[in-house]
């Protein structure tokens, strides 16, 4: 980060600060001790600092971490999950399929009519339903209940364009959005919940027989084909529309990265080397730990408070659940200790999740999600020129990227100067807005229980 930038940061919380305790000061009479605060201030500015020494040894180390969980399962913190997708989209796909996303606080339910080469997408329509909160901690039954019945709700409104062919059943590509251990493309196991859900009974549980019997106690007639993760949806749609995407990110309520791996590099898969040679992997990077990030007490408070301590550490430094908690304990912070606000702390202030983001705790997230997607483009090599050059398309998704401009720019910048500009020329994000729903459905109709051969 330049100097400028750093200063802009500083200035910017500090300007918030310095309005609301002005109009304080006016009603009361005190004010802010501020030598404390601009003490509190420097010491944050220290901890999240990011240079790019230190980015390029987080990279490394991401590009480590990569090898060594591609190596054995739990020989990293970095679970690089076999997605069992050898195949991405070709274009070539067509029919009706419907696709569930759920991943947050909100899910959605979709149906799309695929025309193979020319017909594309022909016609897509989609509902999104929010999640109460309760059945985020609740029981598994009750959760499934829930998206099962809404899904039963979307589908009844079919139109006669949408229509199936009689004695057909529905499929659905199913994106589920937590660290899945697949058993196949259509099934997969919970290992743990991220992002705020906690449903116990469902860890260890194969989520897509979990969603079939929900269906099912709705008398919905519907077969899931594919059971994705978010980045695997992405990755998906956004080769769907490029074919030299390679790589997919999610910038949002969480934060993720998949990427197509040839097979012969993954010695933990025993199979079969697929026709392809590839096989793309959940990394679930927001596992990611390393002394190397610059860690706060305010983060490592966030975390032990938080439903998974320990766990999700990277993810706990740049997704959107989380930026705005860290600021929030960082003003606390100076209103308990110097008066920031006067004499009584906002009781605002005292609840978690309450703020938006922060220049200066943005840009750390930023840039060290920067680090991680060149860690990914040093790991395929695809960090230095190659010879034909070659073009390098990152998909991203992610409502953090996507709406938090200050943000996606550094992504941006931190990235091109990793790379150098000759490289940085070769390497492209593209915005794949909602690119994991049609990702899924793209991938349930290629693996489609009507297809031949
Ligand atoms: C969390 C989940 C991961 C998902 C990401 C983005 O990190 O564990 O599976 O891809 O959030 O939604």
């Amino acid at each position: 980060m330049g100097r400028l930038a750093r200063v802009y940061a500083a200035v910017a919380v500090v300007v918030a600060a310095v309005a609301v305790a002005v109009v304080v000061v006016k009603r009361r009479g005190k004010g802010p001790k501020w030598g404390k605060v601009r003490a509190i201030f420097t010491d944050v500015e220290r901890k999240c600092a990011t240079p790019v020494a230190r980015l390029r040894q987080v990279a490394d180390a991401m590009a480590v971490e990569m090898h060594a969980g591609l190596a054995s399962d739990g020989g990293s913190k970095l679970k690089m999950l076999l997605s069992y997708v050898d195949n991405l989209p070709t274009g070539d796909e067509k029919g009706l399929f419907y696709a569930l996303d759920l991943g947050g606080t909100n899910f959605r339910v979709l149906r799309v009519l695929l025309g193979g080469k020319e017909g594309r997408v022909i016609k897509q329509e989609y509902e999104e339903v929010s999640i109460p909160p309760h059945l985020m901690l609740g029981g598994s039954h009750e959760l499934f209940d829930f998206i099962a019945a809404a899904l039963s709700r979307f589908v009844a409104t079919e139109g006669d364009e949408f229509r199936i062919p009689e004695g057909k059943q529905r499929e659905l590509g199913f994106t589920f959005s937590f660290p899945v251990k697949q058993l196949s493309i259509a099934s997969g196991i919970l290992i743990k919940w991220t992002k705020g859900f906690c449903i116990e009974e469902t860890v260890g549980e194969d989520v897509v027989a979990e969603l079939t019997k929900a269906m099912e106690r709705q008398g919905l007639n519907m077969r899931v084909t594919a059971l994705v993760n978010d980045t695997i949806g992405t990755l998906a749609g956004g080769r769907y529309e490029d074919s030299d995407v390679l790589v997919a990110v999610i910038l949002g309520t969480g934060t993720n990265a998949a990427y197509v791996e040839r097979a012969n590099a993954i010695p933990k898969w025993h199979g079969l080397l697929p026709k392809s040679g590839d096989m793309v992997i959940n990394m679930e990077w927001g596992n990611f730990k390393s002394s190397l990030l610059p860690l706060t007490e305010y983060d490592e408070a966030l975390d032990f408070e938080s439903l998974n301590p320990g766990e999700q550490i990277y993810e706990k430094l740049m997704s959107g659940m989380y930026l705005g908690e860290i600021v929030r304990r960082i003003l606390l912070r100076m209103a308990q200790e110097s008066s920031l606000f006067g004499e009584v702390v906002p009781q605002k202030l005292e609840i978690p999740f309450i703020l938006s983001i922060c220049d200066i705790v943005a840009q750390r997230g930023a840039r060290l999600a920067a680090a991680g997607i060149y860690g990914i483009l040093k790991k395929l090599g695809r960090d230095t020129v190659t010879s034909p050059k070659q073009r390098t398309v990152i998909a991203m998704d992610g409502g953090l990227y996507e709406h938090y401009s200050i943000f996606s720019e550094c992504v941006n910048n931190t990235l091109r100067n990793l790379l150098g500009e000759e490289i940085a020329g070769t390497v492209v994000i593209k915005l794949a807005n909602d690119g994991s729903g049609i990702g899924a459905a793209l991938l349930a109709a290629s693996h489609s229980q009507y297809l031949e051969g």
